[in-house]
Formats: structure tokens, sequence, C-alpha cells
């Protein structure tokens, strides 16, 4: 059993992560300051401080439980929002995640795990699925924020020794989810059904994603505090390590890592699927695309898959059929 420290844990990916980690016998503080999270969905034997990760009184926090491992998923995540108030996006996703970093590194932390983004880092891709290691284009001032946190995270790995896992996320989606944010279009999509109207599709439907189950992302999240590669791997590697053989041993995952399905769907296919699901008898209204989207977006993971073991279990169909159940208890 571990202290763990969730920033952001009352938010979609944050709180089925703390649910997991409490399951699974961690002690789970969470901080989170409400303005996209919801009281409600923060699990009962959590330690909740509402708090903006910008607050210099972090550190009283980090001093009062001395967490070992710190999940960093507190954020400004709307990309839209980015691109127009720049500031305010640089502010809580740059300034805000080095307080939470600098917190980490001074109270010993053994790792941070921290919630960057594959949907939107890697441009027009030249190569689909994507590899960790194709350049980023961060077309986003959000996007240019966690390219920048994975360059200070990798800054702290090598300077103060601070492990670290930068999990890039592909287009999340499941019960929890808001309607708004980077990747909301299966929620916007079921929320409208559900209420009886008729979604939108921008441009043709043809620009396609790749949708992973959040259960698929809270398995690879935890796996970033455990190793299944061979005792006789982690002997070979540690020997190599500079770093302390105690911490490696804990917690051999380290760097950047691709979280998807390598499949890429359309907007006009994911809304058929959803149609099916919901047996909606009409079909999606049409509107212009905004500029700058993304024409194809599937990443690859076959690097977590080699060190981690790590693969999604959820088709995109089983994964909205769970959706859409929740998405009808809370209609
Ligand atoms: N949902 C996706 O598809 C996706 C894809 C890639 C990356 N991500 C990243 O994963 C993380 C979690 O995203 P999510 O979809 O769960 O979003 P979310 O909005 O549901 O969760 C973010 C949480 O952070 C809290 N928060 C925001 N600003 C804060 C601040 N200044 N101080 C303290 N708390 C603050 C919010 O109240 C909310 O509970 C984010 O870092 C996001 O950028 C998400």
């Amino acid at each position: 059993m571990s202290r763990i420290l969730v920033t952001g844990g009352a938010g979609f990916i944050g709180s089925h992560t703390v649910d997991a980690l409490i399951n699974a016998g961690h002690d789970v503080i969470v901080i989170d300051n409400l303005s996209s999270g919801k009281k409600t969905h923060i699990h009962q034997s959590a330690h909740f401080y509402q708090m903006d990760i910008r607050d210099p009184a972090l550190a009283s926090i980090f001093k009062k439980h001395s967490p070992e491992f710190v999940y960093h998923f507190a954020a400004q995540i709307n990309v839209r929002h980015s691109v127009s108030d720049s500031f305010n996006d640089a502010n809580i996703n740059i300034l805000g995640s080095l307080n939470v970093l600098e917190n980490a590194r001074l109270s010993g932390v053994k790792k941070i795990i921290f919630s960057s983004t594959g949907g939107v880092m890697y441009g027009e891709a030249r190569a689909i699925p994507t590899q960790e290691t194709h350049p980023s284009y961060p077309t986003s001032p959000y996007a240019i924020a966690k390219r920048t946190m994975e360059n200070y995270l990798q800054f702290y790995h090598n300077n103060y020794h601070l492990p670290f896992v930068a999990f890039r996320y592909a287009n999340v989606y499941g019960p929890r989810q808001d309607n708004k944010g980077e990747a909301g279009v299966i929620a916007i999509f079921i929320e409208a059904i559900t209420r009886g109207k008729i979604p939108t599709i921008y441009g043709d439907g043809s620009q396609t994603r790749d949708f992973i189950f959040i259960q698929d992302v809270v398995k690879a999240n935890l796996s970033a505090l455990e190793s299944s590669k061979t005792s006789e791997a982690i002997a070979v590697e540690s020997s190599r390590s500079k770093r302390s053989k105690g911490v490696f041993l804990q917690a051999p995952l380290i760097g950047i890592y691709n979280v998807s399905t390598a499949q890429e769907t359309s907007i006009r296919e994911l809304f058929h699927i959803i149609q099916r699901v919901l047996s909606f008898p009409h079909e999606a209204k049409y509107g212009d695309l905004p500029s700058g989207e993304v024409r194809r977006s599937a990443l690859d993971f076959q690097k977590l898959y080699s060190e981690n073991q790590w693969s999604p279990d959820f088709s995109l169909e089983q994964g909205i059929v769970k959706t859409c159940e929740w998405w009808k208890q809370i209609a």
C-alpha cells in the first residue's frame, strides 16, 4: 500500500483512477479546485482538499501526507479556450503543473505520473498509428503546455533523479465525462440523443480519431506503479541504472508512452455506432468544420505493450454501450 496524491481527482479520468487506487488498497489524497470536477465523483475514502494547484499552500499538503507517488491530472482541458486565453492556460497548465512538480521533488516523491496528450501532440502525423518518437507538432497552446511539461519532467528526472511517466492519452471517453473538453464528442453525441436532440457532425465526418475507453486508461495509469517485467530483466537494468535500486525495482516504467487503441474511427462511423446502440432513428446534421482540426489521428501503443504488457481490453462498441448505460442512469 502506498500514499498517493492525485490532482484533479474530482474530474473524469482522475476520479476513476482514484477509485481504482483505493480499491487496490492505496491511501489517496485528492487535490481539486472543483472548477469542472464534481465532489460527488470523489471516492469517500479519499482525503480531499479543495485547492488550486497554483496555491502556495500546496506545500503544506505534501508536508502533511508525504505522498510516495503523484498523479497529476488537474488542468485547463479546453483546447479552444487555450487559444482564446493562452495566458490562463499557461498559468494553470504550466505554472500550476510546475508547482506540483516542485513540491513532488522537495518532498522526495518516488515517481510522478503526468497526463499528457497524444490526440493533439503530433499534428497531421506522417505515419499512423503514430509512435512516441514522431516529432511533436503542438498546434495549440494547450498542446504546447503539455509538451513543455514533458520537457520539465525530463529535466527534473535528469537533474534531480525524479522518475516520471507522461501518458499521452488518445481521445478518452466513458462514464462521468463532461460533454465539454478535449475529446467530448462521444459525450456530446450521447447526451444530445438521450435528450432527443439531433447531433451535429462538423465537416463531412471523415476525420478520424483514436477513442479509448476510460477503464483501459485506468489500467494504464495503475501500471505506472508496478512492473510486469521479470525479476531477471529488472536486475540487468538496475545494474545499469544510476538510480537507487529500491526506486527502480518499485517502478521501472519511465518516460513518455502513448495510451491508445491504434484504431482510426471516423466521426461518421462513431455516430452510426452510437445511433445503433441507442436505436436512434434520425441521421446527424452537418456543420462547418472549425479550422485547424487534424484530419487523421491514431496512436501506436507498442511501447507500453512491450514494457508493461498493456493493451486495451474494450472495443469501441463495448465502451459505448457502457457509456450509454451511464448516461441513461443520470438522465
Ligand atoms: N479526456 C481526454 O480525452 C484527455 C486526453 C488527453 C489528455 N487529457 C488530460 O487528462 C487530464 C484529466 O482530464 P479529464 O478529461 O479528466 O478532465 P476533467 O476536466 O474532467 O478533470 C480535470 C480536473 O482538474 C480540476 N482542475 C482544473 N483546474 C484546476 C486547478 N487550477 N487546480 C486544481 N484543480 C483543477 C477540475 O476541477 C477537474 O476535476 C487533464 O490533464 C487532461 O489535459 C485528457
